[in-house]
């Protein structure tokens, strides 16, 4: 089955009846799309449009990896939540590693079940086995504690220039 990265098989985790795997291909169909606009403004994209950009990102092997849970026992096939890590080279630190998460969201029904929390550490595992000395993220002030619970204390100032 397509999927983001040949090394798939490595990033996946089962804890009951949740499994967190790579996105693949087949992700479109099973509302990952409609997932993300839980989080911001993400018009639907069709088949063909959903496949160029999960080629593009499929490029990056390990350095950008898509996280999806799914619940294997439920009939239909539905994406429960998703999360991403893209891995930064740099120069500085001997030619280190930043990893950054983004767009990490969970469907309304799933949430406070501890399924976030999966996630994100899920995500900050794969960036230490990838060899970052860091993973860095955004968020509004109201999900400080989240995060603190996912491992993250507060550093620096976040700033933007939005187009
Ligand atoms: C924020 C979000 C990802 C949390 O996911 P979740 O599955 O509901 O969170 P969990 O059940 O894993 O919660 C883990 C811990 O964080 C706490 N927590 C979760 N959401 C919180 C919030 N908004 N504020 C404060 N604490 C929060 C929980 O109480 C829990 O603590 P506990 O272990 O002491 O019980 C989810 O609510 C969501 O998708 N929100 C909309 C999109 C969004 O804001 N994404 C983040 C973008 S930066």
């Amino acid at each position: 089955m397509a999927s983001t990265s040949p090394e798939s098989a490595a990033a996946t985790e089962t804890d009951g009846s949740i499994q967190i795997r790579r996105l693949e291909l087949a992700d479109h169909e099973r509302g990952f799309v409609s997932l993300l606009s839980q989080l911001s403004s993400c018009p639907d994209l069709t088949a063909s449009e959903f496949a160029a950009r999960f080629t593009e990102l499929a490029a990056h092997g390990d350095d950008h990896v898509i996280l999806v849970a799914e619940d294997s026992s439920a009939q239909e096939r539905r994406i429960l939540a998703t999360g991403c890590l893209f891995v930064e080279r740099k120069f500085l630190r001997g030619g280190g590693k930043v990893g950054h998460v983004e767009d990490v969201v969970i469907d309304a029904t799933a949430r406070g079940k501890g399924l976030g929390l999966r996630v994100v550490r899920r995500l900050v595992e794969i960036a230490r086995e990838a060899g970052c000395y860091k993973v860095i993220l955004d968020c509004t002030p109201e999900l400080r504690a989240y995060y603190a619970k996912c491992g993250f204390v507060e550093k620096g100032v976040q700033m933007a220039v939005y187009f």
